[in-house]
């Protein structure tokens, strides 16, 4: 599936929007590595994302240049995961390049993958940002809305969990994808 989508602002640059394929995974970590927020697992390997893509298909989705031979596999400048669990939808990894902030890629990333879950008959969808993301702005801006009546509670099952030491609080933490409890969200 290919959807052309073009800026409405005088910006150069162009974008199409497709569905994610598992061979865009190395072009999605270097995407997904520019920010700090983009929480990156044990999850984020080249099999969990093909995994995560076979579970939930045609509901993850990237922005590519669109720019130069289409045969080419193009940068990736936008994504969007979206996986469900039959009751509910879930959304990850939304992230846009800074050079193509503010064209509306992420509005329409978003769109998508709302469009996705709802052709799979869910009714509600839910996504995890950490409270200090400004992306929370965005969500809102988008029709999303912030819960206060739900905390999140995590438990890691591979053993590495120690009662006596519980994570560190935010400010001590270190950046996505090191070994803390945010890290491994
Ligand atoms: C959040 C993010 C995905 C927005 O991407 P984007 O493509 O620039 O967003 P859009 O251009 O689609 O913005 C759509 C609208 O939201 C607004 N908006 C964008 N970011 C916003 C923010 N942080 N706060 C408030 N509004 C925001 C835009 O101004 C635009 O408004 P409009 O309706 O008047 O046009 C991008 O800033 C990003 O990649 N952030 C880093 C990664 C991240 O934190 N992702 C979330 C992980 S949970």
């Amino acid at each position: 599936m290919l959807m052309e989508a073009h800026s409405s602002r005088e910006a150069p640059e162009a974008f199409r929007l497709r569905q994610a394929e598992a061979a865009d995974f190395e072009g999605l970590r270097s995407l997904w590595a520019l920010f700090e927020g983009t929480t990156m697992t044990g999850v984020d390997s080249p099999g969990g994302f093909g995994l995560f893509l076979g579970r939930n298909p045609g509901m993850s989705f990237v922005a590519v240049e669109s720019e130069g031979d289409r045969s080419e596999r193009c940068r990736i400048v936008g994504s969007v995961l979206g996986g469900h669990d039959a009751r509910r939808g879930y959304v990850y990894h939304l992230a846009v390049h800074p050079d193509f902030q503010d064209l509306g890629i992420a509005r329409r990333l978003m769109e998508l993958v709302e469009s996705a879950f709802s052709e799979a008959g869910l009714e509600k969808a839910h996504l995890f940002v950490y409270t200090d993301n400004p992306a929370i702005g965005f969500y809102e801006r988008i029709g999303w809305h912030l819960r206060s009546d739900i905390h999140v509670m995590s438990k890691l099952l591979d053993g590495d969990a120690d009662p006596a030491h519980p994570p560190p609080e935010a400010g001590e933490r270190g950046h996505a994808g090191s070994n803390t409890e945010r890290g491994r969200s």
